[in-house]
């Protein structure tokens, strides 16, 4: 497993805003928006691109363009979506696909509610978002699902990871094409699984409490 983590000043600058306890809702939803785009940035570095043969006014020239099969988005819910339209934009020809999962707040454990992906995800490229990597339950699970439809080349791409969740995810996928690109990794996990100092209930925050 590869782990980058995206070290620009901007993005810690938006994040300490993000975490920011009195950051209302519609500037967090702004933030996490825009925060997805510079780590798409660094998360496509690996996009699958082709040759192709254009004419500039002056002359032809040989460029690339984005390969088939199109990469696969998987914004993970709810939290997840609040990173969509900030990845949609810098790859709007990418496909989506949806997973919906949802972790026991007692037990840490995830359970999935909701899918809508393609049955086989053979030599596709696929891009994970979901803002927090905590224990990586979450997390592992989502990538699992994608291998077993056949992924070989999975890039999750997260705000915020705890040590203990990256650990996780690294022994529960060792030996596969993983990469987890970060805007930051914390502290630590406090007893309620939630990210030291984090930034709270991300999904919350941007949706409101259900
Ligand atoms: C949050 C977050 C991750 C998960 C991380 O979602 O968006 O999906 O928790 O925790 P883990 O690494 O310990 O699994 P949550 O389950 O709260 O659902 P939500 O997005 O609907 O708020
Ligand atoms: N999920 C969140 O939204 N925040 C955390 O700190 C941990 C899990």
């Amino acid at each position: 497993m590869r782990v980058h983590v995206a070290d620009h000043p901007l993005i810690t600058h938006k994040l300490t805003v993000l975490r920011d306890v009195n950051t209302p809702s519609p500037v967090f939803r702004a933030l996490v928006e825009e925060l997805m785009t510079l780590l798409a940035y660094e998360g496509t570095r690996g996009v699958r691109v082709e040759p192709v043969e254009i004419q500039t006014p002056v002359s032809p020239t040989t460029g690339v363009r984005i390969a088939e099969p199109r990469p696969l988005i998987v914004p993970i819910l709810r939290a997840g979506l609040g990173m969509l339209e900030g990845m949609t934009k810098l790859v709007p020809t990418a496909e989506v696909g949806f997973l919906g999962m949802a972790r026991n707040e007692e037990t840490l454990e995830p359970t999935t509610y909701a899918e809508r992906l393609p049955d086989d995800l053979t030599g596709r490229q696929c891009f994970v978002l979901d803002p927090m990597l905590a224990t990586g339950g979450s997390l592992a699970a989502a990538i699992e699902f994608l291998l077993k439809r056949g992924a070989t080349d999975v890039t999750a791409i997260c705000i915020l990871a705890a040590p203990e969740g990256l650990a996780f995810i690294e022994k529960e996928l060792e030996g596969h094409d993983v990469t987890v690109v970060l805007g930051a990794v914390d502290e630590r996990l406090n007893e309620h699984g939630y990210i030291v100092p984090g930034l709270g209930d991300a999904g919350d925050r941007l949706y409101g409490t259900v």
